[in-house]
Parts: C-alpha cells; structure tokens; sequence
C-alpha cells in the first residue's frame, strides 16, 4: 500500500477538464450501498479518485476492480474490494471507452483491461461510461480495435482475425501490442492484437465473427451493453446519451 491515497491533480489541459466533468457527473448515479464496478483508464481513474472522496465522507459502496491497476488505486483510497465470486452480480459499472457511436456502441481496451471490463459490466445492472466528447464518432473503427487473444497459436490466430474481419467488411493492419518493445500481456496472461481496420461498417457481424475465432478471448466492441454515456465537454458542461434504467 502507497503511504498517500492516489488523489486526482485538478485538470489542466481542456481533455482533462471534460474527463473530470464526467467523472464527476457519474458520483450522481451512485447510491449507498450500492454494489460497483470499477473501470480502467485515465477518466475511470478519476472517478475512482472522487469515489474515495465520499468514501472517506462515509458513503459506503463496494467495488469490483476491471484490472489491477484500479484495484491498487481503489485500495488504497479506502474503497471496499471484492470479486465476482463473492459478488457475482453489481449494480452499476462506471468505466471509460475509447471510443463510442450515437447507438452507445463502444471500443474499449485502449488501456488493456477489455476482458475483465466486459465480464464486470455484463455482471452489472447498468453500464454507466465517462468520456470526454473527443472519443465521439459517427462510425466506430478511428481507434484501432484491441482483440485479446491467448498465447498459444498467435500466428494461426491473426490470420483468422483477419478472414473474420474481411467477411464483415473490414480490413487494415493488425499489430502485435507492446510495451517496452516486449509483447504487452494483459492481467490475465493474454496478447493483444490492435487492428487498425477504419471505418467499421457492421459492428455487429464483426463482434461475432471475432468471437467464433477459437484464439480470441475476447474483443474491445461493447454492443448493448451500456445504457448510458456521460461526455464531458472541455467548458465543463456534460451531454448525456441514453437513459439511466436502459442497460
Ligand atoms: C481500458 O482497457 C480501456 O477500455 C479504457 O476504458 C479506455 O482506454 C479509456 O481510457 P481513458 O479514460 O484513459 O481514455
């Protein structure tokens, strides 16, 4: 455990400010007691930060971490920890995306975490997700695509991405992620294969054509699965899309 609690610096550049808006908008949704699901990212980061405010004020929450790095953050803020094991079922997750479209739909997993991001909001409720407005776009497919894959057969598991991919009408680069010039592994153990496909012309036919590959773990399209998207505007301001009971 760090001797001081990871508090959020204020916002300085214009992003930052949009970020901290939503962050700070999505503390409205939380009730005590209430059972949560912590995302990853710098904009969950923040809301981790403001969550440990009221915590130390006396809300009393639990939260289910999306990736180690929430976990350390939450811990040592005084944020109350546990699993889907002892807590299968939540009832709000706040995460961040990397991207999302006018239907909700979204790319996650810019920062890594996207399998266990996908497992705590399928187990929530409600997926309530903080961006700031820069992560708008009218088609999915500007940020490229993390595609969690497993270790074994890598070279065998691209080529299928990529035939999965071409039948749903996509195509483009598709990169081994790393870190410090080794492979990136994720909290599970995984690879990660960013695919720079461009405009994503069927989310839907892609996302199944991904999840039939035997290699892939997982994939970074969340469709139908949040309810709600809190953009924050770099003056601060907040658009909601959505509605808060639809998941
Ligand atoms: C983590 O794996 C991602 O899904 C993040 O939620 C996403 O990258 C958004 O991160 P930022 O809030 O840092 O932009």
């Amino acid at each position: 455990m760090s001797m001081q609690p990871d508090r959020q610096a204020p916002p300085v550049t214009a992003q930052e400010c949009a970020k901290h808006a939503a962050a700070a908008a999505a503390l409205d949704h939380v009730r005590d007691g209430m059972r949560l699901g912590l995302g990853t990212g710098s904009t969950a980061a923040i809301f981790v930060a403001l969550l440990g405010d009221r915590v130390a004020a006396g809300l009393r929450v639990t939260g289910v971490p999306t990736s180690e790095r929430t976990a350390e953050q939450a811990r040592d803020l005084g944020i109350a920890l546990a699993t889907l094991d002892e807590m299968p079922e939540l009832d709000l997750t706040i995460d961040g995306a990397d991207e999302y479209d006018p239907s909700l739909r979204l790319i996650k997993g810019g920062g890594g975490a996207l399998l266990r991001e996908k497992i705590v909001a399928c187990a929530s409720r409600r997926m309530l997700v903080i961006a700031d407005a820069s992560k708008a776009a009218d088609v999915l497919g500007r940020f490229p695509l993390p595609v969690e894959v497993n270790r074994f057969g890598l070279g065998a598991t691209r080529l299928a991405v990529e035939r999965a991919a071409a039948r749903s009408g996509c195509d483009g680069e598709i990169a081994l992620r790393r870190r410090d010039g080794e492979p990136f592994l994720t909290d599970g153990g995984h690879l990660i294969l960013d695919c720079r496909f461009g405009a994503i012309p069927n989310p839907e036919a892609l996302a199944a054509g991904l999840a039939a590959v035997p290699g892939v773990v997982e994939h970074g399209l969340f469709l139908g699965i949040a309810g709600v998207i809190l953009s924050g505007n770099p003056d601060g301001t907040v658009t909601s899309l959505g509605h808060p009971d639809v998941r």
